[in-house]
This record gives structure tokens, sequence and C-alpha cells, in this order.
């Protein structure tokens, strides 16, 4: 799988993890769009870059983190196809996936501790959409776009 991460100077942390997370999985292609340290740095930037990678389909999937994990969520949003889900716990990441086929997983690094987040990460990555009715659901909301 492909994947694109980015966070702000808040969510460096935890964006360090979960890439080293992805890296030690081995079966992942990763892409670090920044930010690299921990200066202040504005949340929007990283999520449209990562929002628009995936809504261009260079990549299946986005990570992006930031302090509430909210401002990332809110911007990548904007773009089309994107269906970015801001999730703080294992059921919201599963029905993410199952229910709403998202591309895209916010999390916020003041929110989360380390051990929960990347088993969140690992839920999101691992939990294939049921499409069905859902997909009639997803096709609605882009109805819109
Ligand atoms: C940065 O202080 C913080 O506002 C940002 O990381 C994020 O939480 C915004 O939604």
């Amino acid at each position: 799988m492909k994947i694109i991460l980015g966070s702000d100077h808040a969510g460096f942390g935890l964006k360090e993890a979960c890439k080293r997370f992805l890296e030690n999985a081995g079966v992942h292609q990763v892409h670090d769009a920044g930010v690299f340290g921990r200066s202040s740095s504005d949340y929007p930037a990283i999520a449209h870059k990562v929002a628009r990678a995936v809504s261009r389909q260079e990549y299946d999937r986005g990570i992006l983190i930031c302090g509430s994990g909210l401002g990332m969520s809110m911007a990548a949003n904007r773009h089309r196809g994107v269906r970015a889900a801001l999730c703080h716990n294992l059921y919201s990441a599963r029905l993410s996936r199952l229910h709403n086929d998202a591309n895209i997983l916010a999390m916020g690094e003041r929110v989360l501790g380390e051990g929960l987040a990347l088993e969140i990460l690992d839920v999101f990555l691992n939990t294939e959409f049921e499409g069905g009715r859902h997909k009639r659901r997803v096709d609605q909301m882009d109805a819109v776009e």
C-alpha cells in the first residue's frame, strides 16, 4: 500500500512514530510530507499537500496528525474524493473503513498515547470497506462536490 503522512509541529512526534511503525511493517511504501521538527508550522499547508495527493490517487491512504487532529481533518475534507476520519478510538477507526471507506486517518498527538495511536493506525490500514449499501451512501457524500 502506498501511504503519505504528514503533521504540523504538534503532531511531529506521533508522525515519526507512525512512520517507524509503517517502515517496520515493511509492507508499505511510505512518503513523509513533513514537517520535520517542532518549529511552529501551519497545519493547513500539510493537510492540503497530503489530501491533494490522495485526491489525485497518487497514494492509497493518508495519515495526518496535529495537536487535536481537528484542523487536519477539516482541511483535508475540503478535497474532492477525500474522506478524512478523525479517530481517537479503535471502534471509530474500524467503522471509518467498514462503512465510510475513509482514505485519510487524522489523529491528535495531544489526545492519544502512542500505543493506542499505533493500534488505531493498524486497524485503519487492515480493515476493508464493506461496500454494498455503504457504497451507495459514500457515493451520496460525493454528490455535492
Ligand atoms: C497547534 O497549536 C494546534 O492548533 C494544531 O496542532 C491543531 O490541533 C489544530 O487543529
